[in-house]
């Protein structure tokens, strides 16, 4: 895979999945652009892919305030012009009823998972659409595909990324732009260190694999399709999940 000189957002990249992402596109030559909230751990994972002969730089988002991505947007745009890839990985969500949710948390869920991609992908799509090029990776998750117990207004909220990653995908196919959406399944990050080890071992026993995911697998598949190995792939959903989930 060479992604030389080619720019690459994402998002999250200060922790788990976002931070792996960020390192496996940088070793392919990538320039990253580590968007975050947690300022000090997002410049501490650019100065590491520096440190590593990589060359990344952080910029401070918040993604669930519209003009937090509009100043993150325009600091990019005017420093690189257009970026070549935009990973929408940073998520959040907390296990609980669903009856016992108010509407705050809800619009916190959706703000985080659905809306924040939404506005970033609009602030830096245009140029990408003018340079006729580019790929979209959007990170939603099985719960998306087929529920989770307790999670249901962030299944909610990434069901709706994964609805947006297909018809952004015919929208944006013209302009020679791949969308493609990757669902880890329970992976070992900080998110996954707030679940009950009680739930963790029921989770594994369930898991085909028999363990959790590691950042790096989801990486993996991420940077397939940000790379020219998924030139005909876009619209497309993968689970990484070790077999827990098995769409048709
Ligand atoms: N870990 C899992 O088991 C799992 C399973 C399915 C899906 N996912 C999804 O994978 C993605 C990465 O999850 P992870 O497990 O690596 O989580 P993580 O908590 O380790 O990392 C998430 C990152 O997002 C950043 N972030 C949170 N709120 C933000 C905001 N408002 N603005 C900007 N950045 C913000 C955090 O600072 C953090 O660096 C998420 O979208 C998550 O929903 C994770």
């Amino acid at each position: 895979m060479n992604l030389k000189d080619r720019w690459a957002v994402v998002t999250g990249a200060a922790s788990g999945i976002g931070s792996a992402v960020a390192d496996k596109l940088a070793g392919a030559g990538a320039n990253v652009i580590v968007a975050d909230l947690q300022v000090d751990k997002g410049r501490a994972r650019a100065a590491a892919i520096e440190a590593g002969g990589g060359r990344a730089l952080f910029v401070e988002v918040d993604l669930t305030r519209p003009e937090s991505i509009a100043a993150f947007a325009d600091t990019v745009l005017t420093r690189v012009g257009a970026v070549d890839v935009i990973v929408n990985g940073a998520g959040w969500g907390r296990t609980a009823p669903f009856w016992d949710g108010t509407p705050e948390f809800w619009q916190q869920l959706i703000a985080l998972n659905l809306m924040g991609p939404l506005h970033l992908t609009k602030a830096l799509l245009p140029p990408m659409i003018e340079r006729g090029g580019g790929r979209i990776v959007n990170i939603a998750s099985d719960a998306g595909r087929v529920g989770s117990l307790g999670e249901t207004v962030y299944a909610a909220a990434k069901g709706g990324l994964i609805a947006f990653t297909k018809s952004l995908a015919r929208e944006t196919a013209r302009y020679g732009i791949g969308v493609n959406c990757v669902c880890p399944g329970p992976t070992d990050t900080p998110l996954m260190a707030a679940v009950p080890d009680k739930v963790k071992d029921a989770l594994i026993k369930a898991i085909p694999l028999r363990r959790l995911g590691k950042p790096e697998e989801v990486a993996d598949a991420v940077l397939f399709f940000a790379g020219d190995t998924a030139s005909y792939c876009t619209g497309q959903v993968l689970s990484v999940s070790g077999g827990l989930t098995m769409v048709g």
